[in-house]
């Protein structure tokens, strides 16, 4: 961000702070502080390995000392930063990997025990995490040291998860979107547990979660959450489930730890997201399965037509409907750019969700939001379900990693706000498509 930027972010923080409030400010180390008693809690940790904190502020550090050390004697005592409380699994401090998490973990829970004996018991301890999962772990499907060891801290300390809330705390600067950072900051709603929990079999969890789940993210997306932020967001409700209990067993009687937890509610996740395929049309549902396995590029016609049959389509009607290429034994998805510039959803025979997700990408990385808008105002209320098959494709392409594909995914739901204001301002009352001119 240019200097400029960051001295017009400061200076509109300042002219809007309230006057005549004072405020307190002390340094005290997050892991033996008592400094919350009876207070409402709201904290930003530090995210696992993502930022060496002390060693950054030694570049400032060392001038500030000059001009300050005699306003702040006790804040500059020392000649340099202080490193050693510093929570942060940096391998270069600890001497290994491992016992940089060990370190993390040890101090994290004892920062966070301090927490749900002292803070305010009217109101819950919300945390930002805003880390993303991204680990995958060999057999047991997604997970994250960064979330895991954290979340197993807050667990330890007694907290019960009751929610999550995507919060925009970020500034989406160029950087951050073209390497897929998060766009909210999640943030994390504790209690503490309570001390007659049950114990549950793996599969009680499992039931629970199958129940909540699809609630939960039907209520995320109706938010419009950004589909880069899907999964950390849906920890929130899962992990409510898994802290609701004492424990969970499995079928051995282990006790099923926080990181196969998280791997199963990112299982149901891709699960729950999957189930939304009934809501797409024939040709829809063939394409996400035929994405799935080969994204844009070649595979065999044998395999398409089979597949085709059994989503009770076929390749040709599929390439009439202007959705793949079918040639010398081979079939491919269009990419968006391939897709006809002249194209009228309201003269389309065969309009399918797949080509709207596809025709309004194109449309929207060649004429920006506005130019969505018009194609959204065509469509009426069958773009709706568009955006529901971004979030599907998103996770596949996140999952594959398809990196350029899952960008354009995820800018489809983030400008879809803006998109579907414009569409309403373009034609409130204009001709729209009727349900039926969907292929079942
Ligand atoms: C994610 S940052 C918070 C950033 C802050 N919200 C902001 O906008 O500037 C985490 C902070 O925790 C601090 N921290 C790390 N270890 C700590 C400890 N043992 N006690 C107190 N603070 C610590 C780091 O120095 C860092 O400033």
């Amino acid at each position: 961000m240019e200097i400029f930027t960051v001295l017009r972010i400061l200076c509109e923080v300042l002219d809007n702070f309230l006057s005549g409030i004072s405020a307190e400010a002390e340094q005290q180390n997050a892991s033996n502080q008592a400094l919350s008693a009876g207070k409402v809690v709201s904290t930003d940790p530090p995210y696992y390995d993502n930022i060496g904190y002390a060693d950054l502020s030694e570049f400032f550090y060392v001038w500030l000392r000059r001009s300050l050390k005699s306003v702040y004697p006790d804040l500059f005592a020392t000649l340099a930063v202080p490193k050693a409380e510093e929570l942060v699994a940096t391998p270069h401090r600890h001497g290994s990997k491992e016992k940089a998490e060990a370190f993390f973990l040890d101090g994290m829970t004892r920062a966070m025990h301090c927490l749900p004996g002292q803070a305010h018991p009217a109101f819950p301890v919300t945390i930002y995490y805003a880390f993303k999962q991204s680990e995958s772990d060999g057999g047991e499907g997604t997970a994250s040291t960064g979330w895991d060891t954290f979340l197993d801290a807050v667990i330890r300390a007694g907290f019960a998860i009751s929610g999550t809330w995507p919060m925009r705390t970020e500034l989406t600067v160029a950087l951050k979107k073209h390497i897929g950072a998060l766009a909210s900051s999640i943030v994390l709603v504790c209690r503490p547990r309570v001390v007659d929990a049950l114990i549950a079999t793996r599969r009680e969890f499992l039931t629970a979660l199958k129940a909540e789940l699809p609630v939960a993210l039907a209520h995320l997306q109706r938010g419009n959450i950004a589909p880069v932020d899907l999964a950390q967001a849906a920890i929130g409700p899962g992990m409510a489930v898994y802290t609701r209990y004492a424990s969970v067993l499995d079928a051995e009687g282990n006790e099923l730890t926080v990181r196969q937890a998280l791997s199963l509610i990112n299982q149901t996740l891709d699960e729950v997201l999957a189930e939304q395929d009934g809501d797409f049309d024939s040709d829809t549902r063939w394409a996400v399965t035929w994405f799935d396995q080969f994204g844009f590029v070649e595979g065999d016609y044998g395999t398409a037509e089979q597949l085709s049959k059994s989503k009770n389509t076929s390749v040709g009607g599929m390439e009439e409907a202007g959705i793949l290429a079918s040639r010398a034994g081979k079939v491919r998805l269009l990419r968006p750019s391939e897709l006809p510039a002249d194209w009228d959803p309201g003269r389309d025979r065969r309009l399918t969700v797949w080509e709207m997700v596809h025709q309004l990408i194109r449309v929207l990385e060649a004429g920006g939001e506005s130019a969505a808008g018009a194609l959204v105002a065509k469509l009426g209320s069958q773009a709706e379900v568009a955006r529901e098959l971004a979030y599907r494709l998103y996770t596949i392409c996140e999952r594959k990693k398809r990196a350029p594909e899952a960008l354009s995914y995820n800018g489809l739901v983030q400008s879809w706000p803006e998109i579907t204001r414009l569409a309403r301002d373009i034609d409130k009352s204009g001709p729209q498509l009727e349900q039926a001119s969907f292929v079942r």
